[in-house]
């Protein structure tokens, strides 16, 4: 098996580590090979606070998705998230310099400075610069400009920063674990290459990926991402709340959410009530299941408002007519989706990868978005800072990224 055979894509989540292998077949189709996964000590709210701990868990979640795979990996590509992830939208512009009036290569890095220029600071490292479009003489909606002729360029462009410690902890903690970083990309950009069709990332959507620890935001509009952002609450909050609220142990109130949670109540199920053991472990008491529908559906309401919030101050909120995809692993919560319309007044559905190969039925799970994301990642277009990097790399990098974007096209 070639090195350049096997793309691995590698999430540090708040409540578990997930490491997918996939392998590059004869045919240009991506096989995953092997999933692993590992609870995630040392990571909260996406951020890790014991590099120790963190290491550990990475490594059992690699041994786990090797052991699946039979092969050993040296590299990934990981994603970030946490609430220290900023973006925000800016533009370059410049006066086309030389002889003849042709756009180089040159040319479109400078318009890319010249759009950073003021953006990054000295605690802030740069994860991405998404080009939205290039505009040449006035003409908009330009996707490269290479070659084109024109005097004046200008740019438009996402930019996602994060904060440059956390940043350092991470990579830290995967090289700590022995593996190399391909590149490091923000959750939610690698969750809507699972997700979103380019359909809805035309029409306007937004992503929610609703974590443990976490909802992260994406907002995409003709095709580019707009406007991201993190929110530090996820399905950890549901849980402290019933812990509270059932005075019941964290790991109960997890199992009772799991098992029983849900944001409405279901009128035909036969069994009306709970059984709750005690903080304590030892007493039992039983409560009913309307009773829990009233802990957890104000909480997710209150998420969603935090996230109109966000899509309020986006200025996108009219540009959205694909509506809301909700995924992560809370999003398994019954009702979940009619909560989001509720509360954003927005056309809603569940989101979760959508691999057809013989492990689909583990891989297909909206808690394993990012990392499946990830894969799908590989054939990013519209990063500049990845398609610059692609073509530094050696051709054989350069082909095999060729090669999976038509595995792309088969398999969306
Ligand atoms: N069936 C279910 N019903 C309700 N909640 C669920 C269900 N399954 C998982 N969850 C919740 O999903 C959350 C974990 O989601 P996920 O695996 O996406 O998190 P993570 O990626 O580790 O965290 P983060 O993205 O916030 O860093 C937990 O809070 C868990 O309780
Ligand atoms: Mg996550």
């Amino acid at each position: 098996m070639g090195k350049d055979e096997i793309i691995v894509g590698l999430d540090v989540g708040t409540v578990k580590v997930c490491t997918v292998i996939g392998e590059l077949g004869e045919d240009d189709q991506i096989e995953i090979i092997g999933i692993g996964t590992a609870p995630s000590l040392g990571v909260k709210k996406g951020v890790i606070i014991d590099l120790d701990q963190a290491i550990q868990s990475v490594k059992q979640s690699i041994e786990n998705s090797e052991r699946m795979a039979g092969a050993r990996i040296n590299s990934a590509l990981i994603s970030i998230t946490g609430s220290h992830i900023a973006s925000t939208n800016s533009k370059g512009v410049i006066a086309i310099s030389g002889e003849s009036p042709e756009i180089t290569e040159r040319d479109i890095e400078k318009v890319i400075e010249a759009a950073k220029a003021g953006i990054v600071s000295p605690e802030k490292e740069l994860i991405h610069t998404l080009s939205r479009e290039f505009i040449v003489d006035g003409q908009s909606g330009i996707v490269d400009p290479l070659g084109m002729s024109g005097t004046r360029l200008e740019c438009k462009v996402h930019i996602i920063t994060g904060s440059i410690t956390i940043v350092q902890n991470l990579i830290r903690c995967i090289e700590g674990a022995g593996i190399d970083i391909e590149e490091i990309i923000f959750g939610t950009l690698a969750s809507s290459n699972a997700i979103l069709s380019n359909a809805e990332k035309e029409l306007g959507s937004m992503l929610v990926d609703i974590g443990a620890g976490t909802t992260e935001i994406a907002i995409f509009i003709e095709g580019g991402l707009a406007y991201s952002a993190v929110l530090p609450v996820g399905g950890n909050q549901i849980t402290n709340d019933l812990a509270i609220g059932l005075r019941t142990s964290i790991d109960e109130a997890e199992k009772i959410k799991i098992n029983y949670g849900s944001t409405v109540e279901n009128i035909v199920s036969p069994e009306r009530v709970v059984e709750i053991s005690s903080i304590n472990g030892k007493d039992k008491h039983t409560v009913s299941k309307k009773y829990l529908v009233e802990i957890i559906e104000p909480r997710v309401s209150e998420i969603f408002s935090l996230v109109r919030v966000e899509l309020k101050k986006s200025g996108y909120y009219d540009m959205i007519p694909g509506g809301v995809v909700i995924t992560g692993g809370s999003s398994l919560l019954p009702g979940i989706s009619e909560i989001a319309e509720q509360v954003l007044n927005l056309p809603s559905r569940l989101g979760g990868p959508h691999y057809e190969g013989e492990l689909a039925d583990m891989v297909n799970d909206p808690s394993y978005s990012a990392a499946i994301g990830l894969l799908s990642y590989a054939t990013e277009k519209y990063s500049i800072g990845r398609s610059y990097k692609i073509s530094k790399r050696k051709t054989g990098l350069r082909n095999f990224f060729g090669r999976i974007i038509s595995w792309l096209k088969d398999f969306f």
